[in-house]
């Protein structure tokens, strides 16, 4: 049996159909992320042994630098001066609010048209489809990353080595992704990662624990930061911190255990990035779907986690203590969604609930 619903939002009209009942459930293949070696013979194996894997080409090349051009149109669109011709451009004044890091976090850029399709690409689904083996995934509704060359006056980006997940909660729990769209190489900016640092979480933890090493502050206690203590801690493990280099339309996925951050580029490349990240919808509770329905039909963000853990509570966004005077609640391009992206959502699936 085959489940079909019909929603309506204010940008779509969409007829899904939930798939009929397999054979084999879905999930029996997912990958066990339980620290021994795989034989999968593609980027499971690194993902496994490292934390981390560069999956070539999930966007074809010339897709990739159309939405290297539509990121960096939007970024012209807000009106402020930014001219991606022009370096003397990239200043505060010009830009839409950057955190230091380079996350644009406002604006509902998350649910802008081509942040979507680039969600939708079919190679990017498939990685992650692969690593649960299962096609009944929800999106994580997160934010996009640029990291200017010529940076004057944009705040520095110090590193802030962190793992995206609660030490309390140990285990494999989110597979987290970023799709790469301008040349990343050694000098340029982008992901950095411990490798092989998810392995040995656990005992990290416990060593952390039984020394009282004091916790940096943090606003969710999903995200823990490396202090120089445990900095040092990983290194005498011997682990090597490693520049993730790629290409355009590659994507990254790294397991939220593996310590990691941005590094601001030192050539003259810079650094576009959309963060998406998937899970199983069977991972999600109905509570968790009706609160990502209300991020998505809000046009809010989740962060990176797809069953909406968190809910920006506003796209609005303050320049300097006041309201940004290009502030917006809602997307520039409303996204009209594929009946594919549309159960990215997780909507179709709350439905079929009820
Ligand atoms: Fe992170």
């Amino acid at each position: 049996m085959s489940t079909t619903t019909t929603t309506t939002t204010t940008a779509t009209t969409t007829t899904t159909t939930l798939p009929a009942q397999k054979s084999k459930p879905n999930g029996a293949n997912r990958m066990p992320f339980d620290g021994l070696p795989t034989n999968y013979n593609d980027f499971r194996d690194a993902l496994s042994r490292d934390g981390y894997a560069v999956i070539k080409g999930a966007i074809p090349r010339e897709r990739a630098d159309k939405y290297a051009d539509a990121f960096l149109s939007y970024l012209e669109g807000f009106g402020l001066g930014y001219n991606r011709h022009d370096p003397s451009t990239v200043r505060r004044a010009n830009l839409p609010v950057l955190n230091e890091k380079g996350m644009i976090q406002a604006y509902g850029v998350t649910h802008e048209q081509w942040v979507w399709d680039i969600r939708g690409e079919a190679g990017v689904i498939d990685a992650f489809a692969k690593v649960y083996d299962d096609e009944d995934l929800i999106v994580s509704f997160d934010v996009v990353n640029v990291g200017f060359v010529n940076r004057e006056d944009l705040p520095e980006n110090k590193p802030w080595p962190h793992q995206d997940q609660d030490p309390a909660k140990p285990g494999f729990r989110c597979l987290q992704g970023l799709i790469n769209l301008h040349p990343s190489g050694p000098n340029d900016g982008g992901l950095i990662v411990c490798k092989g640092g998810h392995n040995v979480s656990a005992e990290f933890h416990a060593a952390m624990n039984a020394r009282n090493e004091p916790r940096i502050p943090a606003w969710t206690p999903e995200w823990f930061g490396f202090t120089e203590g445990g900095m040092a801690w990983l290194a005498e493990r011997g682990l090597q911190w490693e520049k993730v280099c790629c290409d355009p339309g590659d994507l990254i996925v790294w397991d939220s255990r593996t310590p990691h951050y941005n590094v601001p580029p030192t050539g003259t490349v810079d650094r576009l990035a959309v963060y998406t990240c998937y899970t199983p919808v069977c991972e999600a509770s109905k509570e968790d779907l009706v609160r990502k329905k209300g991020a998505f039909e809000q046009r809010l963000g989740t962060t990176h986690w797809p069953n909406a853990v968190h809910v920006a509570p506003t796209n609005v966004t303050m320049r300097d203590g006041e309201r940004c005077p290009v502030a917006r609640e809602r997307p520039v391009q409303e996204p009209v969604l594929s009946e594919r992206t549309y159960k990215l959502t997780g909507i179709p699936y709350l439905e079929a609930m009820v």
